[in-house]
């Protein structure tokens, strides 16, 4: 589609004015009424979201242009991208101007951590224990979105994860319901704001539902089947917090539930979600899950699995055009089918009326968007994140750096700008700073090297690398994985560091200089013979545009590390998953003198990094613990307090964590599962009282009886900086 000058100068002139908030009422009536005016094929339309230009569609129903009739006929109500304004608004312009109802397209894209600006990934950002930081990006994320003809973004992505070896856990808030259910009110929070009319904010898709992150042997798409109870427990939670929080779409994931798969899965789309959760906005398939219904043999044709996922209680569909080819058809043998889809487009046609479409159909679709971006405030925000992003694995005094000493960077990651990770929207890698880039904004004295690439090495570069590293006080090396080795179908079943790196390492090492490692991943790699090499090791993730500044800051001090892990690490592939909530068996490990125990006979049960692990360079100490109360009745709240103290002479920041651990229960419990957690900014030598609440009702578990109920019980609170060592640990009842 070309754009003309007629197009440039009617994009000047879109209007901006304020579109003023309407009550559910007025948009119920809008709503009704237009729904009386469309015909079958017009509703159907609604519920089709399909792509402009073939770029994610394909099959031969998809040729060019395919979108722009399907438009003017009313038979497309929304879209994938586009990625071009200019497009955007043309297309825009024949939904409104020539189809038969005027009604406004939604355009939804990807943006998953970042639109032009690049934040770390999610997992990162997750880490950061900082969900108002990470509400303050994603309103810079949503404010570049909004200016980029974005209506509404597919994310944030809510799935837990336990397995490394999926690669969308970059994703991911990590393993824990409890941070992934804070950091997804802060997603819906940054995106949307309090007004979703705004010119700066986006809508939002809560995506994948459910417990897509479960998939068996972390293969991506791979079926899932868990009790209801762990759902509800665990894999519901941040959904439960997002929707809560306003979120306006829902995305059905690929795999099956209990044999069903969620596109088509009624009592996940109807009972849990609706009835349960409340949900009140619109359901998506991902991508063609609607068809994909055929392949788990579900269906044996696209009609089938239209009629299916639409009793199921999926709104809108994606790419595959089922809904529209088909269920006319049917709605002629079924009236009864014509109710669910007025319901359905009474759904999408709200969410269209509550983003302010139908008063500016062209509110989010500027004609020099780039003015909007990577605007020098964003970029600081930017690498204020990625250096809270940033997690210090192990310290043997090696860091910080002295900016006096003369350091090799060796490997395949200094000169490298592919740090955006996997769905990076519109950042650009050439955009990106690497540790080089940034390294040489200073003056400290530095020699560099890559030694190898990724994952094939090179002897040549391998001596060169050597030498100069001979000529250094100190050698930081990178390592890690490509960023396209991580996002979606990136499972791996070795999530080692490459064989050429371990190898540059070595010969490295053989020069007996202080190493310090610095990785790159979406995901926790296995660690276990990086660690013992080297005297200081940071995860690094992918930190996005600001990545290389991040990184030499906190190497040289100017940042002092303070992120967390969201995720375990494990020791070796065998041991996944592993993750810190786990029941405790009835044969714990912990008994040394029984050979019966839930143990493996190779390797310790705990990862080698756990959830909530993550060093400073100052020290920290916990004392005179109070609880505000020993027995905790309905509609209290305890109240967790204790001194925290920065021992050192730098100023840093803790992340102080409450657990507990119910000693008995109906059903068997996590030996510990997170409940408050407070990141403390404290100067040096400077003392605070911290207070953490804990609300009665979060100590409920879905009981034996089916009742979400904390049980008259005993509990322990255990205090500390992780999962893994806590400096009080108490007990309290609860009647
Ligand atoms: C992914 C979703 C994404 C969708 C649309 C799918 O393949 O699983 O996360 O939102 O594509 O791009």
């Amino acid at each position: 589609m070309k754009s003309g000058a007629n197009t440039e100068i009617e994009m000047q002139n879109i209007s901006r004015k304020k579109i003023t908030k309407r009550s559910d009422e007025d948009i119920q009536k809008k709503v009704e009424t237009l729904l009386d005016k469309m015909t079958v094929p017009e509703m159907l339309g609604q519920m089709f979201l399909t792509a402009y230009d073939g770029e994610y569609a394909y099959g031969p129903e998809f040729e060019a242009n395919n979108a722009a009739k399907l438009i003017k006929e009313g038979l497309a109500g929304s879209l994938l991208g586009p990625y071009d304004n200019r497009v955007a608004y043309q297309l825009q312009k024949l939904a409104i101007n020539e189809s038969r109802l005027g009604i406004p397209l939604l355009m939804a894209n990807d943006i998953i951590h970042g639109c032009r600006t690049g934040f770390p990934i999610n997992l990162a950002l997750a880490g950061t224990f900082d969900p108002q930081l990470v509400e303050k990006a994603c309103q810079i994320i949503a404010y570049e979105t909004a200016h980029s003809g974005t209506n509404l973004t597919f994310a944030p992505m809510l799935d837990i994860v336990r397995d490394p070896r999926w690669g969308r856990v970059m994703e991911s808030s990590g393993e824990d319901p409890y941070l992934a259910s804070e950091m997804a009110k802060a997603y819906i929070k940054g995106y949307q704001g309090d007004d979703l009319c705004s010119y700066d904010t986006i809508g939002t898709c809560i995506k994948h539902y459910v417990a897509y992150g479960a998939a068996e042997g972390g293969r991506d798409y791979n079926t899932v089947d868990m009790s209801e109870r762990m759902l509800r427990q665990v894999y519901l939670k941040p959904f439960a917090a997002a929707i809560e929080a306003g979120a306006t779409m829902v995305m059905s994931s690929f795999n099956a539930f209990d044999g069903v798969p969620v596109t088509a899965n009624r009592f996940l789309l109807r009972k849990v979600l609706r009835d349960d959760l409340g949900f009140k906005g619109v359901t998506i398939s991902d991508y063609e899950s609607t068809v994909e219904i055929i392949e788990h043999k579900i269906a044996t044709n696209r009609k089938e699995a239209a009629e299916l996922c639409l009793r199921a209680g999926l709104d809108l569909e994606i790419i595959s055009p089922s809904y529209i080819r088909y269920l006319e058809d049917l709605i002629d043998k079924d009236s009864d089918l014509l109710v669910l889809v007025k319901e359905a487009v009474t759904r999408i046609l709200t969410l269209k009326y509550k983003l302010g479409l139908f008063d500016n159909p062209y509110k989010n679709i500027y004609p020099n968007f780039e003015d909007y971006w990577m605007k020098p405030e964003y970029l600081q925000v930017a690498q204020a994140v990625a250096e809270q992003a940033i997690v210090l694995l192990k310290n043997n005094d090696i860091l910080p750096l002295n900016p006096q000493e003369k350091i090799a960077f060796i490997g395949p990651f200094v000169n490298n700008r592919h740090v955006v990770g996997a769905w990076g929207g519109k950042v650009k890698n050439e955009d990106c700073v690497s540790i080089k880039d940034a390294l040489d904004q200073t003056q400290y004295p530095y020699l560099f090297h890559p030694g190898t690439e990724i994952k094939t090495p090179n002897d040549t570069w391998l001596k060169e690398a050597i030498a100069i590293a001979k000529e250094a006080d100190k050698i930081v090396m990178t390592f890690g994985e490509h960023e396209y080795e991580s996002g979606e179908a990136a499972s791996k079943t070795d999530i080692s560091i490459p064989k050429a790196q371990m190898e540059l390492l070595k010969a490295i090492k053989s020069l007996h200089k202080p190493i310090v490692g610095v990785v790159f991943s979406g995901r926790p790699l296995l660690l276990t013979d990086l660690e013992k090499e080297v005297d200081g090791l940071l995860y690094g993730w992918f930190l996005g545009t600001m990545s290389g500044n991040a990184i030499v800051n906190t190497l040289y001090g100017k940042n002092n590390p303070a992120a967390r892990l969201a995720m375990s690490f494990p020791r070796v592939i065998g041991q996944i998953p592993v993750y810190y909530n786990h029941f405790n068996t009835g044969r714990p490990a912990n008994n040394p003198n029984n050979q019966y125990t839930s143990k493996y006979l190779d390797c310790p049960n705990e990862p080698l990094y756990p959830f909530g692990y993550g060093l400073s360079y100052s020290h920290f100490r916990y004392e005179n613990l109070e609880l505000s109360t020993h027995t905790l009745s309905p509609g209290d709240v305890l109240e967790v307090s204790f001194s925290l103290t920065n021992q050192s002479d730098r100023n840093g920041y803790e992340v102080a964590q409450v657990y507990i651990e119910a000693l008995a229960f109906s059903v068997t419990r996590p030996v510990a599962e997170l409940k408050a957690f407070q990141k403390v900014y404290l100067a040096a030598h400077e003392s605070k009282k911290i207070t953490l609440s804990i609300p009665y009702q979060q100590f409920s578990y879905i009981n034996l009886d089916g009742i979400d109920t904390p049980e008259a019980r005993t509990y322990q609170i255990k205090v500390g900086g992780s999962s893994d060592n806590f400096a009080f640990i108490r007990e309290i009842k609860t009647v």
